[in-house]
């Protein structure tokens, strides 16, 4: 009998340092498959940058955009898109070269991610939009976190103070697009949860509590005006620039005013999430579960849990996914997991799944794909722009979702 029991005992050990070995395999083997398509990346960026036509170059000179600088997609000719750093993007292929530099501790990467860092300084006082969270934060602020880096952090807090020029104190919420005027007068957009993670960075580094009132304004009109009875939530919010009233629920991205685009739904997750991180509110801890709730009991989500790019897209099954959405939804259901104890493990597993099925079925071919890592995510089907192509923030978000989850494992924390 106890021959028996301690032959299951071995076995059973055996069997989850198996189960261990392979998840960390599945790290290693993405992060070391990462390792070389992003310097695959730096040559097609380089080979990019040359091939410009002088057209474009003359065009892009007049218009006073600084030079091209990073990767954001491929385009419908098959060419590498590189983007100037004005574009949201433009701060997630350097993010994704601190991720190789904070998992392999080499300096060769940290390099590199000055490298792709450093040209996106002029973004600091760009008050055009609201998508300095995006450009900054992944960029300067994973570098600051990483390196303690005093210039960065100069940076990133002259670009949390341009940001809140954005803010309107009668709407409660900072304006995201300035196109489009005929259409709306002050749209805002569920993506703009994102850039509260600079303000509310910026709020403890400078002690300045108007950086948290304008996240925590922002987060709460957020709540009362984008999410429908089921928190899925609408994409684009108009308000009225004299009485603060909603005029307009849109869709910009998305099938129909009335569906939920997939990115939206992810980015409200990770917005809330974060927000609760840094207020310990209980409203936000709750709209991040319930966003959660309704992105995972969606009949539309796919059993390998990789969404198609609108929850309602009318030709589902037959329509395109968005794995951007996946791996946002990942990244913020590792930290998800750490503040909803009750139901932390079925965050846990989801995430697990999604990361799985990415890393077995979604990633790019190595030394194609212009160094891209995931392929199959959808920027804005409406304008049939983006459609099932490798997206440089899927990338950038699968590596931190990585990250997350080896930290999780072995710490049990993320920060
Ligand atoms: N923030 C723009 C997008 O998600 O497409």
């Amino acid at each position: 009998m106890k021959k028996v029991f301690l032959g299951i005992t071995l076995l059973s050990v055996l069997f989850s340092s198996c189960k261990t070995t392979e998840k960390e395999d599945m790290i290693q083997s993405d992060f070391d498959f990462a390792g070389r398509q992003l310097t695959f990346a730096m040559t097609e960026i380089d080979n990019a940058k040359a091939e410009e036509s002088p057209e474009s170059k003359e065009r892009r000179e007049k218009s006073n955009r600084g030079p091209l600088v990073n990767p954001r997609t491929i385009n419908k000719e098959g060419k590498l898109e590189l983007v100037p750093s004005r574009d949201w993007t433009s701060g997630f292929f350097p993010g994704e070269l601190w991720y190789m530099y904070e998992y392999t501790k080499d300096k060769k990467w940290e390099e590199a991610a000055r490298k792709y860092t450093d040209p996106l300084e002029r973004e600091k006082t760009n008050g055009g939009t609201h998508d300095m969270g995006f450009k900054v934060y992944c960029s300067f602020g994973n570098g600051y976190r990483l390196t303690g880096d005093e210039k960065y952090k100069d940076i990133m807090l002259e670009s949390a103070r341009t940001l809140i020029t954005r803010y309107k104190p009668h709407i409660g919420a900072i304006r995201s697009w300035d196109h489009n005027s005929d259409k709306w007068q002050y749209p805002v957009i569920i993506d703009n949860m994102m850039n509260l993670e600079l303000l509310f960075w910026a709020f403890r580094e400078s002690k300045d509590s108007v950086f948290y009132d304008v996240a925590v304004n922002h987060a709460r009109t957020t709540i009362k005006n984008h999410f429908r009875d089921d928190y899925s939530s609408y994409h684009v919010i108009d308000y009225d620039t004299i009485t603060g009233e909603v005029r307009h629920k849109h869709t910009h991205q998305g099938y129909a005013h009335e569906s939920a685009w997939s990115r939206g739904q992810a980015w409200g997750l990770y917005g809330y999430t974060l927000c609760y991180r840094e207020t310990q509110l209980p409203e936000f801890l709750e709209q991040a579960k319930h966003i959660a709730d309704y992105i995972f009991s969606s009949s539309t989500l796919p059993e390998d849990l990789i969404p198609y790019w609108d929850f309602s897209a009318p030709e589902i099954p037959n329509e395109p996914r968005d794995v951007s959405a996946a791996t946002v939804t990942a990244s913020a259901l590792y930290e998800l997991s750490l503040y909803d104890k009750e139901n932390s493990q079925k965050y846990i597993d989801w995430a697990n799944t999604i990361l799985e099925n990415l890393s077995k079925n979604y990633l790019a071919e190595e030394g194609q794909d212009r160094g891209f890592l995931l392929l199959h995510s959808t920027g804005s089907k409406p304008s049939n722009s983006e459609v099932d192509v490798p997206l440089v923030y899927a990338d950038y978000y699968f590596l931190e979702a990585l990250l997350r989850k080896q930290k999780l494992e072995a710490t049990g924390n993320l920060f």
